[in-house]
């Protein structure tokens, strides 16, 4: 039988304290009938209530998918920049790490340096380059710099020359790694660079090149040529540094999509970001997808929920929420959720979509607001004040996944993750 998340909380709670307080009275009302039980731990906490629960667990799952499907002899790079794409870099990558993955990515010298602070002692790639003035603080703290200018390599030789001995052993040399643009024109160094960059790199005795890669634009995109051109130039630019006596390292280049669907991008290392996190991204042409879901079963990790803060009849012709946007044409339950786009229900789900009520779906009507939603709960009389609702995730059979919405408003899976607002409580199971 389907259960459904739904909590019965009496008015008292919202008027005294004006916000919902999990309390005794409601961890013995969840006990007493059986009701969270999708949920693998009950969640408590004082408060506005709306947070996001991120199953580690979905996520440990999905990195031994990856590693099943590209091979145990590659090495697998988990892409935790933008906060492991608003999820939470550190809880994540911490288990990340216990489940032996060997590099982490990160966008930026801060974000590697909140990784080493929370204990995080494998190899860090900063993707997107660093800024002049940046390179000791990426030394000390032992993130690998991107190099993606020739004169960048300038900037790190002088720097490591200026700190040998300090942080390191006198003989080993900084590791970077090189980023080529082979199409995405948008970071790299060109393909007609090559030669410069050997040259300059034999005038940087305290550098040392240690890994390859270029970045697919439309690795999903089997309708178009884009990525085996990419792949071709990237192939060749490998063979002229070869050419030239420099061993390019590692070689990287495979994002998700990549991953699921091109194995002759796999090289010696993957990148993943948004399969790691349980979301297959939409694929040319669409059956595609299904191919690739059948060979890399992923799990969602993320599950974003509220509860019911208002009910209130409203008649027909009525309009509801900021520029009358929705207009009741039926007498109507309309239940308000104290999340809003400054949570993670973005402004673009205005009139658009549904949410999870006791197992069945509600439609979101009205325009989001920075805080709150309204839900036509017309059609789900048994709806009430303090019921938990289902943003993205699983309430008993039903569900609305990331990726789903993010195909809905036409956009991507990682963006409607990274809206997840800084105050929403993110509770690790
Ligand atoms: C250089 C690089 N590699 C890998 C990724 C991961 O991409 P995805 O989330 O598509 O796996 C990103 C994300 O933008 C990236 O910038």
């Amino acid at each position: 039988m389907a259960c459904h998340l739904q909590l019965l909380l009496p008015d008292v709670y919202l008027n005294a304290a004006s916000k919902l307080v999990d309390s005794d009275f409601v961890r013995a009302a969840n006990k007493e009938s059986g009701i969270l039980k999708t949920m693998p731990k009950a969640i408590h906490f004082e408060g506005r209530p709306v947070w996001a629960e991120i199953s580690l667990k979905a996520i440990l799952h999905n990195l031994r998918v990856i590693r099943r499907h590209v091979g145990a002899q590659r090495k697998i790079l988990a892409v935790v920049k933008s906060n492991a794409y608003g999820l939470g870099a550190v809880p994540i990558s911490k288990a990340l790490q216990k489940a032996g993955t060997e590099w982490f990515g990160v966008t930026c010298a801060n974000e590697g340096i909140e990784l080493r602070e929370a204990g995080i002692r494998k190899r860090i790639l900063v993707l997107t380059g660093f800024w002049p003035g940046e390179e000791k603080r990426l030394i000390r703290n032992q993130l690998t710099p991107t190099v993606s200018r020739v004169d960048d390599l300038q900037h790190i030789e002088r720097a490591a020359k200026s700190m040998r001995g300090k942080s390191r052993g006198k003989s080993s040399r900084v590791p970077f790694h090189l980023k080529i643009n082979t199409g995405m024109n948008r970071l790299g160094i060109s393909p007609d660079e090559i030669d410069a960059f050997c040259l300059a790199l034999a005038d940087c005795p305290h550098i040392r090149l240690e890994g390859t890669y270029t970045h697919f634009a439309s690795a999903e995109d089997f309708t178009a040529e884009q990525t085996a051109v990419q792949e071709q130039l990237f192939r060749d630019c490998l063979d002229r540094m070869r050419a030239l006596g420099v061993s390019p390292g590692i070689v990287h280049m495979a994002n998700s999509g990549a991953i699921c669907a091109r194995p002759s991008t796999w090289g010696d290392m993957v990148r993943p970001g948004a399969i790691l996190y349980g979301y297959h991204q939409s694929f040319d042409p669409p059956q595609k997808k299904q191919e690739v879901m059948c060979a890399m079963p992923l799990e969602p990790c993320l599950s974003l929920r509220a509860r019911i803060i208002s009910l209130r009849e409203v008649p027909a012709g009525q309009a509801v929420g900021y520029g009358a946007r929705f207009v009741t044409s039926r007498p109507s339950r309309i239940a308000v959720i104290n999340a809003g786009y400054a949570d993670g229900i973005v402004r673009a789900r205005t009139n658009r979509g549904w949410a999870l009520v006791r197992g069945r779906r509600v439609p979101l009507v009205g325009t989001i607001s920075m805080d709150l939603t309204m839900l036509d709960v017309t059609d789900a009389p048994d709806a009430k004040i303090g019921d938990v609702i289902t943003i993205y995730g699983k309430d008993g059979q039903a569900s609305i996944e990331v990726s789903e919405v993010a195909r809905e408003i036409g956009t991507v899976t990682s963006d409607l993750l990274c809206a997840l607002g800084r105050r929403v409580p993110k509770f690790y199971l």
